[in-house]
């Protein structure tokens, strides 16, 4: 069959590499891709919310199922818009899709479903935010309802940046949102839990820890990861039977109940609390970097499941994982997450010599001639497998020695709670 796959990171050329592998693909075309997609598929620039374009795309080139990889298609529509099409498409629909597109949404379900999470207050103007203030100790987290490209959560310390950072987001600082959603605070270990979910069951899709802040030590501001590690060596036997129990299985019957089944990748971003999970956050699509962590160690036919999906037969599918581990490391352009320039030659890129279990996924890069320039402030994702997540990390620091690039940096410390030095 031939595939299109919808986006441009990462996370899309961990996907696509894994397609690649399976005997039911003929072709893949990449909307729009990347240098390292280009490789193994068909890569084609378009607007990724130009949806009447995708349709015209996916008729010309007679691709049977489409994989959207980011959320913000999917919060916009694209899997209602394409059905309508009688286009098969693997992703939830712009209902479901609001567990990640409206915190209000998703903390609405928690609250009816006695779902644990943190305590939390929706609000439209001032006087909401002063009442929360009254009933919450400090730190508070604020965060825009809406989507807001990982930039929309502020943990504050004092009432004064409660007040101004929700002001902010009430004058618009968010085009996706005005409302503010506050919460409590959370202390703990962060995990990520995946599941893959059909309109009757739904699988274990891996486990993955991120690590968001920009410098060593999870120091300094949130990004939208700098590496990764999978499993999540947290999330025991009963910690994930809780997960299910508690969050997973709550979460779908509440959807289906209100007659929109959920179906896709299910991203339950967790903070680990005693042996037990609350849920920070649900995403409607396979996290970024830690795609790029669960795929590789994926031994079952990708393409297959994503069919068995679209025609709801999740059920007589068997997933299988590999017991190795694997990590990736996350390559920045300098000055990420703030400011940073473009373009810059990663001149030994094309040297690099790879092993059988050696990854580097693509993620912000343009191809010039035949040289890879750097073109996001993530570039390049280092991925190893191993036994240990030790002698992973230093298969990856050494690769990222020999690229030597020297416009960007990285953080060494990744896995640092697994790694006991
Ligand atoms: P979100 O976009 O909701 O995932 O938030 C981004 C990051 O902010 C999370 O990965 C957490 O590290 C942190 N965060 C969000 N909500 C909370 C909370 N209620 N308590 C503690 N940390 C939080
Ligand atoms: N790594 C966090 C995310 O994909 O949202």
């Amino acid at each position: 069959m031939n595939i299109g796959l919808i986006g441009s990171g990462g996370r899309e050329h961990a996907l696509c590499k894994k397609m690649h592998e399976s005997k039911l693909v003929r072709k893949i075309f990449c909307f729009p891709g990347n240098p390292g997609t280009s490789k193994i598929a068909t890569n084609i620039k378009v607007d990724i919310l130009n949806f009447q374009k995708i349709l015209r795309l996916i008729k010309l080139h007679k691709i049977d199922l489409i994989i959207v990889g980011p959320e913000e298609p999917l919060v916009k529509g694209i899997v209602d818009f394409l059905n309508k099409n009688k286009i098969k498409v693997f992703g939830p629909s712009k209902y479901a899709a609001k567990l990640e597109g409206s915190k209000a949404f998703m903390k609405m379900i928690c609250e009816k479903n006695d779902i644990p999470t943190a305590k939390f207050q929706i609000c439209k103007n001032k006087d909401q935010i002063y009442n929360f203030l009254d009933i919450c100790k400090l730190p508070i987290v604020v965060k825009a309802d809406g989507l807001a490209a990982g930039k929309g959560v502020k943990i504050c310390k004092s009432r004064k940046q409660v007040l101004e950072t929700s002001s902010e987001i009430f004058k618009g600082k968010f085009k996706s949102s005005n409302k503010v959603v506050l919460e409590e605070f959370l202390t703990g270990e962060e995990a990520s839990y995946f599941v893959i979910v059909d309109k009757n069951n739904f699988k274990f899709f891996g486990s993955a820890q991120d690590h968001k802040r920009v410098f060593e030590n999870d120091k300094g501001p949130n990004t939208g990861g700098m590496g990764a590690y999978s499993p999540a060596p947290i999330i025991n036997e009963k910690l994930e039977k809780k997960i299910i129990h508690k969050i997973i299985k709550p979460t779908l019957s509440a959807l289906k109940r209100i007659g929109s089944p959920y179906t896709g990748f299910l991203y339950a971003g967790l903070m680990i609390k005693k042996n037990e999970p609350y849920l920070i956050e649900y995403n409607i699509r396979m996290g970024d970097p830690e795609c790029q962590v669960i795929i590789p160690r994926l031994k079952t036919d990708l393409v297959k499941i994503f069919r068995s999906i679209v025609n709801n037969k999740l059920k007589s599918i068997k997933i299988k994982w590999i017991k190795d581990k694997c990590m990736t490391i996350v390559l920045c352009s300098k000055g990420y997450p703030g400011k940073y320039k473009k373009n810059v030659k990663i001149k030994n890129f094309n040297k690099i010599k790879l092993l059988k279990n050696d990854f580097i996924y693509q993620a912000g890069t343009l191809a010039k001639q035949d040289q890879i320039i750097s073109n996001g402030g993530r570039v390049l994702n280092v991925t190893s497998i191993g036994k240990s997540f030790s002698t992973i990390r230093q298969k990856i620091i050494s690769i990222i020695r020999k690229l030597n690039w020297k416009g960007g940096f990285y953080r060494k410390d990744i896995g640092w709670r697994v790694i006991v030095k």
